[in-house]
């Protein structure tokens, strides 16, 4: 095993909770929801018992309507805000961890696709692939109530890209005034010019006691959402786990299910093809409040090939802007390009790079038979991180590592892509 290998391993484990990893040391001492399902595939590649557990810590706060919350406190910490005493989420809660009250993008689904394939452990499966399907139940009920096929965020903390340019306009809508103190942690652990802004912070509080006060039910935070975008990076991730349940269910031959997931899936695939737009060369997200077209230029754009088979004309325009996107840059995919107004070298989703959005993008290349392109960018992804080291994400101008170190989904990702390139 090579030096870079076993720091990846020992990232895994320094981070290691008991049975799960934060994503890293202070900055984010719980469990996080996306996080944990790249980590699973991550340990998977060494320790199949250690990847089962991370799901299987994570649904020990699933909640009864079936949502997979976005951070399981398991235990106590005040390195971060905002904590429990925020969402108070008790009633949902009975013996299990306190959680917060929104979610995140479902990976979960393909994460235990991924351990299964490679070793095939069909208890512990099933139980997981009943966590999962209860989530995806929940996910086109609460989240698609009109059954347009794609599924909303009603907090930008939901979609993982917290403060991407994509949410700036939509988030006017939302005030600034709260009943909660802000007292932000994450910037005494990372310099405040690369997290997100005060405002955006006084926003995302907003948001969270709007949805306190309809006691988390979800169709009251429906229709109180004053933010409700339905966003094609997460319905694409439904999308693809949909599929990788279905490939489960044949497998663990659970005939009721796949019907059910089937239909599932035609739904969200029909609602991702009609978010494809010639003139940007990829897919936009829809504001459900002003019924408009979100056309800023971020990573989410290229997502749904994780889920869809793109037309040859279409493969060729996407491999075209990739490539635009990447030009004069020491390291894509920037998370907004370089020709945007809104790009920023070093703040957060505004611009660098993040190894589980390439990891992702190139997943999407490969499902296209874009295969030179997706190796192209796991290649590079290994490099930047042997370079630069297990950074949380990284400037795409000057190559440096920045936010969390030793941070958990970095180091899965090389893994996880070193397995694939048989560089392990
Ligand atoms: C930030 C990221 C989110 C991630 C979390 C923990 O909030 O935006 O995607 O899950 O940190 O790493």
């Amino acid at each position: 095993m090579c030096d870079k290998t076993k720091e990846a391993c020992s990232i895994l484990a320094q981070n290691d909770r008991g049975g799960y990893t934060v994503p890293t040391h202070d900055l984010y001492p719980f469990q996080w929801n996306w996080d944990s399902a790249f980590v699973a595939m991550g340990f998977a590649t060494f320790n199949v018992d250690r990847a089962y557990q991370e799901l299987e810590r994570l649904v020990e706060g699933q909640w009864n309507d079936g949502m997979i919350p976005h951070i399981i406190f398991h235990q106590p910490s005040d390195t971060y805000f905002p904590g429990p005493d925020v969402w108070r989420t008790d009633q949902h809660r009975q013996t299990k961890p306190t959680t917060s009250g929104i979610t995140q993008p479902p990976v979960f689904g393909t994460a235990l696709r991924y351990i299964y394939a490679r070793h095939n452990i069909r208890e512990r499966t099933l139980i997981l692939f009943n966590a999962a399907l209860r989530s995806h139940r929940w996910w086109l009920t609460a989240r698609d109530p009109d059954q347009c096929g794609l599924v909303a965020i009603l907090h930008p903390w939901e979609s993982g890209s917290d403060n991407s340019p994509a949410w700036d306009e939509a988030l006017l809508r939302v005030s600034t005034t709260t009943k909660t103190d802000i007292q932000r942690q994450d910037t005494k652990h990372v310099n405040a010019t690369m997290r997100p802004r005060t405002i955006d912070y006084q926003r995302f509080i907003h948001l969270v006691e709007t949805y306190r006060e309809c006691d988390w039910n979800p169709k009251k935070q429906w229709l109180a959402a004053p933010f409700k975008v339905a966003d094609v990076q997460i319905t694409a991730i439904l999308a693809r786990a949909t599929a990788d349940l279905l490939w489960l269910a044949s497998e663990l031959h659970l005939t009721e299910e796949m019907q059910e997931l089937s239909t599932m899936h035609c739904r969200l695939i029909r609602g991702l093809q009609s978010r494809w737009r010639e003139n940007l060369r990829g897919f936009v997200s829809l504001d459900l409040i002003s019924g408009k077209d979100i056309e800023k230029s971020t990573q989410a754009c290229f997502i749904p090939l994780i889920a869809l088979k793109l037309e040859d004309y279409q493969c060729e325009m996407v491999r075209k802007e990739i490539d635009r996107w990447c030009h004069g840059l020491i390291l894509g995919v920037p998370t907004t390009p370089l020709f945007s107004s809104d790009f920023e070298s070093k703040r957060y989703w505004r611009g660098p790079v993040w190894a589980i959005i390439n990891w992702l993008i190139a997943d999407g290349l490969r499902y296209n038979q874009l295969r030179d392109l997706a190796v192209n960018i796991e290649r590079n992804t290994i490099d930047m991180i042997e370079r630069n080291g297990f950074c949380e994400y990284f400037d795409p101008i000057t190559g440096e590592g920045l936010g969390g170190n030793a941070f958990s989904w970095t180091a899965a990702a090389y893994l996880v892509l070193k397995h694939r390139l048989e560089l392990l």
